[in-house]
């Protein structure tokens, strides 16, 4: 039987509950698929911090680098007010997040928006302008202002810097075509030219990109505020979106309104060696502990880990599946329905549709 090595980072608040509703299902569809998901539990975030010392530390990083795949909860704290928010940057938390992207070199964040059939009325929008939108957000995720130096805090001046190198560009730039190749034939590159010479370098590499390597596939560009107001008011136009780290973050949130939720959003980074896996949501402290929290990011993260690096898409489309038929019959709170965390995956686990075991 085919064994996998998930190095698991649960994280903080909601962080745990949705991990175990997502390795709950995976088991599932593991056993019937005949595959066995070993997972290494390992401590992230802001426990991390306060039981070693650091929210990234070094056993973590270290399993990590030697598994097939990394799973990851959410982790943080409160926005605000909070012990974890008054150490220095590199103990915060986000650092610890930044850090394991960065380690594993996954550049490319892959952010699926999908409304599926059916599923229109969970979505805040007229059911007309959510209907079918199917759009892939793809965030440059180790590059741009999240990484730049110089980064200080002084007395009298707060600084970040944001620099695109092109080699930075250009893969991610690669990636995008690549992925319209198999979808839609076309590219949105979102930037701000307009305005900042960091901007207009990407633009120019974009196009560079494009006109030597993919000059089959539809090309344009957009500047961030008004793919910000595209996207909430006609997100069918979309078909693969390609932007800088901090201008994908903040789409990706605005564009989850459009299936209803910050909780249904998955990810895949990939560009490394080994894959990292997160719902695009964060450790949700208002709701935790609860039975609140949406569980479907990380369900569907978990699946496209099966996908993306381990070779399942049988088993991944299972899962797919399944929370689509869980997300009609029983949605959970955050969507309009009474399901919470643990009725939620009762639902999903029903609505497998397993194949029958040889033996
Ligand atoms: P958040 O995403 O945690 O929460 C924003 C809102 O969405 C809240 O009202 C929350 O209840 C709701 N929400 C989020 N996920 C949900 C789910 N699965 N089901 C139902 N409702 C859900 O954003 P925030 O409050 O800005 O951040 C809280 C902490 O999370 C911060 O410390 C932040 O840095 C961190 N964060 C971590 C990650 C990550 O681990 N990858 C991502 C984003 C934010
Ligand atoms: C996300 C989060 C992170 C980011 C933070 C918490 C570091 O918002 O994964 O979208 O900005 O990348
Ligand atoms: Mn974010």
């Amino acid at each position: 039987m085919k064994q996998y090595n998930i190095a698991v980072l649960p994280g903080d608040f909601i962080g745990p509950e949705v991990i175990d509703a997502t390795t709950q299902v995976l088991d599932l569809v593991a056993d019937a698929f005949d595959f066995k998901l070993n997972y290494e539990r390992l401590p992230f975030g802001g426990n991390a911090l306060d039981s070693h010392g650091h929210p990234l530390p070094e056993e973590t990083k270290e399993a990590c680098g030697k598994s097939d795949a990394v799973l990851m909860g959410s982790a943080g704290g409160p926005v605000g007010d909070h012990p974890w928010n008054k150490v220095a940057r590199e103990f915060r938390v986000e650092s610890g997040i930044l850090g394991i992207r960065k380690h594993l070199g996954v550049f490319a964040n892959l952010r699926p928006v999908k409304v599926f059939a059916g599923l229109e009325h969970l979505s805040p929008l007229k059911d007309a302008v959510a209907q079918g939108t199917d759009m892939m957000i793809i965030r440059e995720l180790t590059g741009g202002i999240y990484f730049g130096k110089p980064s200080l805090v002084e007395e009298n001046k707060g600084l970040s810097t944001m620099v695109y190198e092109r080699y930075e560009v250009e893969r991610i730039a690669r990636v995008a075509f690549e992925s319209a190749k198999l979808r839609g034939g076309k590219v949105t590159s979102v930037d701000k030219a307009n305005v900042l010479d960091v901007s207009q370098f990407w633009q120019d590499v974009v196009i560079g990109v494009h006109e030597s390597e993919f000059k089959d596939i539809e090309l344009d560009h957009l500047y961030v505020d008004n793919a910000a107001m595209q996207i909430a008011s006609n997100p069918k136009q979309f078909d693969t979106v390609v932007t800088s780290n901090i201008f994908g973050d903040i789409l990706s949130d605005l564009a989850a309104v459009i299936p209803g939720s910050l909780g249904v959003l998955p990810s895949a980074s990939i560009g490394g060696k080994i894959g990292l896996y997160e719902a695009i949501h964060g450790s949700a402290p208002d709701i935790a502990g609860q039975n609140k929290a949406n569980p479907t990011g990380t369900l569907l993260s978990g699946a496209m880990m099966l996908r993306h690096s381990l070779d399942q898409s049988e088993a991944a489309k299972v899962i797919d599946d399944a929370v689509q038929t869980a997300l009609k019959e029983n949605p959970t709170g955050d969507l309009g329905g009474s399901a919470g965390t643990a009725e939620f995956t009762k639902t999903v686990i029903a609505a497998l549709k397993l194949p029958e075991k040889a033996s």
